[in-house]
């Protein structure tokens, strides 16, 4: 989980390594998190990027360098690479800062509809490719967790029935490889930066070939984490902008929905990923927010929000 972090408390090579750059006063630590660590200058209007060199980090890091090239080909906004730097213990990447707003907890229906747009843009520039693309997110991935031995002991049986209920409806969907492009898969809103006339999403390193489905689950998903008051409004005003409104389908919602229920029970796997320690140590607190994205997969209801007509999947 995110934790506040002064520039003093950085590793030290990492210091140095800034140190050459500026001042400490100007960086500021965005992130420090499963051994990657943000840092912005705004001054320079850069963005460092470090992360631990091991296998799994030095993978993603590249993955997204290619990711951010493969979006410069199409002239889809992202940020610029500007450089890689190996340290002893960190690899290091510059990036140019994307200027505007993060606007977690506090989105507005404009900022829905500016997101919309970036999502549609990117998924039709890539359309043409992803025709027939093996998927990299997919039901099996996310629920590989839930339904995986070791983790038995974490998940009722009652839940885990129910994640096998959703990949099965999911499945021809998935074996056709229909609307596969190429999708940000993490647009969760710390990942998206609100200018006047669009939004740039930023963190790339988990980008792939997907579902367009898969993209609009996630991206509904955060917006059950907005403000009760505000979530319909934002929803309607993010579905009506990417599908013109009128024209989303009873399939649309119904793959949509799906998605968004997968979304609540990957989040339902999302403490194993922290160390073991931290499991122990907030054991409690992880079940109850297993129970709850449980409880919020089943309970969501695409059709119902919209005032359509129920439909089964
Ligand atoms: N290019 C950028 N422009 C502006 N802010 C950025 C940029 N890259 C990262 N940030 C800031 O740093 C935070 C963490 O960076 P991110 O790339 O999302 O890494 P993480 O993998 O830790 O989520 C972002 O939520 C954002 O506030
Ligand atoms: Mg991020």
């Amino acid at each position: 989980m995110a934790k506040t972090v002064s520039f003093d408390s950085l590793p030290r090579e990492i210091r140095t390594a800034l140190y050459r750059i500026d001042e400490p006063e100007c960086f500021s630590v965005e992130r420090s998190r499963h051994e990657a660590i943000t840092v912005v200058n705004k001054r320079l209007s850069r963005v460092y990027k470090f992360v631990r060199k091991n296998k799994k980090l030095v993978l993603l890091l590249d993955k997204e360098i290619d990711n951010l090239i493969l979006l410069r080909n199409k002239k889809i906004s992202a940020p610029t690479v500007l450089n890689r730097q190996p340290l002893k213990q960190y690899d290091m990447v510059s990036y140019a800062y994307v200027e505007g707003e993060i606007v977690a907890d506090s989105m507005m229906p404009k900022n829905a509809k500016l997101l919309a747009d970036a999502h549609r843009k990117l998924h039709i520039a890539f359309e043409r490719e992803g025709k027939g693309k093996l998927a990299e997110w997919n039901s099996a991935r996310m629920l590989k967790p839930i339904f995986s031995k070791t983790n038995a002991s974490e998940y009722a049986p009652e839940l885990v029935k129910y994640a096998r209920s959703i990949a099965r409806a999911l499945k021809a969907h998935e074996l056709a490889r229909e609307d596969v492009t190429f999708i940000h898969s993490d647009s969760h809103l710390s990942n998206v930066v609100f200018q006047p006339e669009r939004a740039v999403l930023i963190d790339w390193a988990e980008a792939g070939w997907a579902s367009k489905y898969f993209e609009l689950g996630v991206t509904i998903h955060a917006m059950l984490y907005e403000k009760k008051a505000m979530q319909r409004d934002l929803i309607v005003t993010y579905l009506n902008e990417y599908f013109e409104a009128g024209k989303i389908t009873e399939r649309d919602v119904q793959l949509i929905e799906l998605h968004v229920k997968l979304r609540f029970l990957e989040g339902a796997t999302w403490h194993l990923l922290e160390s073991k320690e931290d499991q122990l140590l907030n054991k409690v607190r992880y079940a109850k927010f297993v129970e709850d994205s449980w409880r919020k997969a089943e309970r969501f209801d695409l059709a119902k929000l919209l005032g359509m007509p129920a439909t089964k999947a």
